[in-house]
């Protein structure tokens, strides 16, 4: 299955070449179990759609009404001529990749199974950080934690519609908005830093996606003022707050553990210098201010929107919890219509591993962090 004169040129290359049995053996069994796993898949679909052709059939376009065309995903509008409604509900369109779309969908445009595919509670991912895949991370490294635009895309897919809006009042470099971009989803933006909003430009430039709408201020002060966020809204309501604030004071203490041992410069790393940036705070005044930015931006957000936020927790020192994620949900929750509904963790594989604490004690390599989701009730 694997072409060993190929891999061994490749090894060859990279002065490899003594590892070739070791590297063929683990590759022919990485990719036996990805055939399996497709196999599986393509029987599973192949035995859904024939479960569906014993079903009863409509054209979809002959059945539905002029409003529930229009509201169609474009996935499934783009192949309306051959659509069918399954079931006698008349509540499933299919197309005819067997791709199907549930009539009641109010939240995405999801098919069944990757609506299903996003409730596992923990994702996994090794995205690029140079070529094409990496969606300008050569522009975005600039900022010291840019997310990746595909995970924020992912996000943005699952709790909006094509076309509406979205909110990050931490914009950073701006993964949410290109993660919008890459979707075909409205974003508004704001960040302290004029630097980071420029780096979010130039990455949009370089990726050719549509520049999304930001702003340049301390959004805790821009959303005191409902007037403002109102006329950029301009009557409109947000379908989701995608956010990612600092990790309380993370990065403006000096760095500790591996740095310090290899003589690393351990000087902190702050996003800005400001003192109304949420990462020069203590936090406990980080949760008070960010407690308050919540309630204000929920004004802006439609019923059954959704807030997600993303947070990393703290190492534990002495009897300091530094459970960050835990604080946030336990406030948050007391909000008025304001309701918590899971987490995900996303591990990211991308990150150095180092051994912290060895040999004496246990320090974990924290390559997790918390992805909250609230609902507007
Ligand atoms: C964790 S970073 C967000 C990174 C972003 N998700 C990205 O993909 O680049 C947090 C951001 O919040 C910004 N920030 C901190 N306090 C702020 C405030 N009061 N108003 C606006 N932005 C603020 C910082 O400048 C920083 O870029």
């Amino acid at each position: 299955m694997i072409d060993e004169k190929e891999l061994i040129k490749v090894l060859q290359k990279k002065n490899l070449d003594k590892y070739s049995n070791e590297i063929m053996e683990d590759l022919t069994c990485l990719v036996r179990k990805a055939l399996n796993s497709k196999i599986k898949e393509i029987k599973n679909k192949q035995r859904i759609i024939y479960n569906d052709d014993a079903k009863i059939h409509f054209n979809a376009k002959e059945i539905l009404s002029s409003k529930e065309l229009d509201s169609l995903p474009s996935w499934v509008s783009d192949h309306i001529e051959t659509a069918q409604i399954v079931g006698k509900s008349k509540k499933v369109i299919q197309i005819s990749n067997g791709k199907k779309y549930h009539l009641s969908n109010r939240l995405n445009d999801l098919a069944g199974g990757e609506w299903t595919y996003f409730l596992n509670s923990v994702i996994s991912t090794r995205y690029p950080t140079s070529g094409e895949e990496s969606y300008a991370h050569h522009i975005r490294k600039i900022h010291p934690s840019p997310k990746p635009p595909q995970l924020m895309e992912d996000i943005i897919k699952f709790f909006t519609k094509e076309n509406e809006i979205v909110f990050d009042y931490f914009m950073g470099v701006g993964g949410t908005l290109l993660g919008a971009s890459l979707c075909n989803r409205r974003a508004i933006g704001i960040d302290l830093s004029e630097k980071y909003i420029n780096t979010y430009k130039d990455a949009s430039k370089y990726l050719e996606l549509n520049e999304q709408k930001t702003i340049c201020a301390n959004s805790i002060e821009f959303l005191t003022d409902k007037k403002k966020l109102n006329y950029e809204l301009k009557d409109e309501e947000i379908s989701l707050i995608l956010i990612d604030p600092p990790y309380g004071d993370m990065l403006s203490r000096p760095k500790t553990g591996e740095a310090v041992k290899k003589g690393k410069d351990t000087s902190p790393t702050p996003f800005t210098s400001s003192t109304d940036d949420l990462g020069n705070m203590e936090w406990i005044d980080f949760l008070k201010i960010f407690h308050k930015s919540i309630v204000n931006s929920m004004f802006h957000l439609k019923q059954k929107g959704h807030i997600v936020i993303f947070i990393k927790d703290l190492q534990p020192k002495d009897k300091e919890l530094n459970l960050l994620h835990a604080d946030i949900i336990y406030r948050l929750n007391k909000i008025k219509n304001l309701q918590y509904i899971g987490t995900k963790i996303w591990a990211d594989q991308s990150v150095n591993l180092y051994p912290y604490g060895y040999p004496f004690s246990y320090v974990s390599n924290q390559v997790h962090q918390y992805i909250m989701i609230f609902r507007k009730e």
